[in-house]
């Protein structure tokens, strides 16, 4: 029952509503029109003293049909300027349902900068403002307007760096041209990593004065059909994923300062030498001049991962925790071992006088020198069933990663040297690459990775550490499709497939731009069979084994899949498969997950963290990966998806609303924090 006096709170606050509502946008520029005289007008243009004959025309004694360079729409309609009384209309600009679509004044003389006001139209679609003289920085703003898909400021002046927020525009970006500026500074990654921005195009950062690293992030831009960033101070290697972009057709980082090998992907694609003429003299490989004689042999000046007779002394010696109590046995078994003969194929590099040991090099690794891993000490990280890992820091800086191989590893040469071979050929953006690898006279087997600073996904889902970052659908969306890439490239990318053999939460690492990155893979063939099946119990009580894998021989990509359905329902879950830490009870999470959908609870079994700011499991792909989940764990092997298919599956069923993550209030508060 409403008393009188609640009542009378209920009108006053309709009157409120009402008043406020329709009342108080007025107050300021209530229509894009009135912002672009107030605000945009004054600053394109500038100090000169000359009215620019384009801009002149925005003005109230003249129609709104007749301002230069403008598109206007009514709710969705294009503005009829053929229509007399709307062409001839002179309090148009008023109407406050009127809205800006598009601004296009190029070669207009605008001399002024670009206003951070027109992040202020709800509608506008295109910026096109090239070849005038505006100056000044890019507005941190302009990249949070709402509808913004096509901007063009090529061949003007402007100069600071490219604001963060840049990839704010990403899901509905389609044109992005700032040709011939002076911007400077590195491309920012975007907020949320591998957003696929999804319409964008083209992409023509040409002519600037951007450095650092190659943007890897472009790669995953998969409609992009255009892409130059020639005459800029870019440097470093250039990846080979993009070589392998579907959709782009024209290329340009020629006069930059990029380096290194030019991964072989670039061999068989379309682009000619001309897309990369310019660069630093030691960029090579096909389609540019071949590579420094011996192509990746270390030998001091070529670079590449130099370990020779003293360094693999050394380098042991400073590796020295964990070593020494292998070494009684190793002494035990050396004489076998110096008659070993490695006999690789591919290219060795032998100490002086080849008495310490042979190495192998692979692709990548140019930062690295001899005088480095000299001076490098080493510290246990982790020991596996495959040997001890070292986290090994370089004089200069940076790290890699060695393992040390168990002993017995690797015994038959003939079978050893092509699986190492291929797995120093495996190069893919989710794996965490090989750089070489080195045998000691004395059989001590070192396999040379690069060292990745980051927390396992493990470690991510499972640590209730301070700092940890959230881990939304979206990001664990992008973990799992990155894993599944992953493997995807280990079971086809070669003529031979690698079977990973090991996967699971604590072999992926995972960067702080929720890239996934495969850790272990292909190592079960290096090793004596015996230490090969202890694998298999690890796994089944880790709770990642496929049923039909008794034998470490058996595994094959279908229990890869099996167990990569382990570890999408642990991402979905939240909840660690295998041994209970604590009860010693296993936990079978898909059984878990037929129960609940018996008992119609399937909602339940989602981490509380997945289902945050989910609005329909169903749209935002959830339900459809816990499908796809279950049959990579189906008790009957061939009825598993291959990686291809779980691939395709994940890519169809992505989380909706990545664009509100693109807000930067949540750059600040979760991606910021460190981890
Ligand atoms: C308004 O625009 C007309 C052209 O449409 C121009 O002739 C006139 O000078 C402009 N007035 C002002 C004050 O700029
Ligand atoms: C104006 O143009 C639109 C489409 O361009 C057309 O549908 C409409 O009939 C035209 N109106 C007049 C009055 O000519
Ligand atoms: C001119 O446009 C305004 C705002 O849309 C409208 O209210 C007014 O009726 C129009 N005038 C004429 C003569 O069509
Ligand atoms: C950009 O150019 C303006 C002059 O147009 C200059 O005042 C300003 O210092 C420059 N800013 C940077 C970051 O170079
Ligand atoms: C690439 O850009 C450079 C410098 O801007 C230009 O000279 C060259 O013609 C471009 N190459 C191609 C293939 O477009
Ligand atoms: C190019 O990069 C190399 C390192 O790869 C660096 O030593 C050199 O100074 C760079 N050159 C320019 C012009 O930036």
């Amino acid at each position: 029952m409403a008393s009188p006096l609640s009542l009378l709170l209920l009108l006053l606050l309709f009157f409120f509503f009402f008043f406020f509502s329709s009342v108080s946008p007025i107050s300021s520029d209530s229509s894009d029109a009135l912002l672009l005289l107030s605000k945009i007008k004054p600053s394109l243009q500038g100090p000169s003293p000359e009215p620019n004959l384009q801009l002149s025309t925005w003005n109230s004694s003249t129609p709104l049909c007749l301002w230069r360079g403008l598109s206007w729409s009514f709710s969705g309609d294009a503005l009829r300027c053929n229509d007399s009384a709307v062409s001839a209309n002179l309090s148009l600009y008023r109407d406050p349902s009127l809205q800006l679509v598009s601004i296009r004044l190029p070669a207009t003389a605008l001399s002024g900068h670009v206003p951070e006001e027109l992040a202020r139209f709800s509608s506008l679609r295109s910026l096109l403002l090239p070849s005038n003289s505006l100056t000044g920085s890019l507005p941190l703003d302009l990249f949070n307007s709402p509808s913004l898909s096509d901007l063009d400021l090529s061949s003007n002046s402007i100069n600071g760096s490219l604001p963060p927020s840049l990839w704010n525009l990403c899901d509905r970006l389609v044109s992005l041209r700032l040709h011939h500026n002076s911007i400077s500074g590195a491309v920012p990654d975007p907020a949320i990593p591998n957003s696929p921005c999804p319409l964008f195009q083209a992409l023509d950062f040409g002519s600037n004065n951007l450095d650092g690293g190659f943007p890897r992030f472009l790669t995953g831009f998969q409609n992009l059909q255009e892409l130059n960033l020639a005459s800029n101070h870019f440097s470093g290697l250039i990846p080979g994923e993009l070589a392998g972009m579907k959709n782009l057709q024209s290329l340009n980082l020629s006069y930059n300062n990029f380096s290194g090998a030019l991964p072989e992907a670039f061999k068989a694609s379309r682009f000619g030498s001309e897309a990369f003429i310019g660069n630093s003299p030691e960029l090579c490989g096909a389609p540019l001049g071949q590579c420094g004689s011996g192509s990746g042999l270390s030998s001091g000046a070529i670079a590449g991962i130099v370990i020779g007779l003293m360094a693999g002394a050394v380098l042991l010696a400073s590796v020295s925790i964990g070593w020494v109590q292998g070494r009684k046995r190793r002494n035990r078994g050396r004489r076998e071992e110096e008659d070993m003969e490695m006999e690789m194929e591919m290219e060795m590099d032998e100490g002086e006088n080849g008495a310490e040991g042979k190495l192998a090099v692979f692709q990548g690794g140019e930062h690295l020198t001899l005088e480095d891993v000299l001076n490098a000490t080493g510290q246990v990280m982790e020991k596996t069933s495959y040997g001890t890992v070292y986290k090994a820091k370089l004089d200069g800086g940076g790290a890699i990663a060695l393992r040390l191989l168990r002993e017995g590893s690797c015994k038959d040469p003939s079978s050893c040297s092509p699986v190492i071979r291929q797995l120093g050929r495996a190069r893919h953006e989710n794996l965490v690459p090989l750089r070489a690898y080195y045998q000691g006279k004395r059989g001590e087997k070192l396999l040379i990775y690069d060292y990745l600073p980051n927390r396992s996904l493990h470690d991510l889902l499972h640590e209730s550490r301070a700092g940890r970052p959230l881990l939304n659908w979206s990001r664990r969306h992008k973990i799992a499709l990155g894993i599944a890439r992953g493997l995807a490239y280990l079971h086809t990318g070669q003529e031979t497939p690698i079977i990973h053999g090991n996967v699971k939460s604590k072999n992926v690492l995972v960067d702080e731009f929720f890239v996934p990155r495969l850790t272990e893979f292909g190592l079960d063939k290096l090793m004596v069979p015996a230490v090969a099946d202890e694998m298999v119990s690890v796994a089944k009580a880790d709770g990642y084994k496929a049923p039909e894998l008794q034998k470490m021989k058996k595994c094959s990509p279908r229990t890869d899949v099996y167990a990569f359905g382990i570890l999408l329902l642990e991402i979905l879950m939240g909840k660690k498969p295998g041994k209970d830490a604590r009860t010693g009870a296993m936990v079978d999470l898909p059984s878990l997950v037929k129960v609940a959908v018996l008992e119609e609870t399937t909602m339940d079994v989602f981490d509380v963290e997945v289902l945050k700011g989910i609005r329909s499991p169903t749209e935002d792909g959830l339900v459809q990966a816990l499908k796809l989940a279950m049959g990579c764990c189906a008790p009957v092997a061939s009825v598993r998806p291959d990686m291809h298919e779980v691939v395709k599956q994940l890519e169809e069923n992505r989380p909706r609303n990545r664009s509100a993550l693109y807000s930067p209030a949540d750059t600040r508060s979760e991606i910021g924090t460190p981890f």
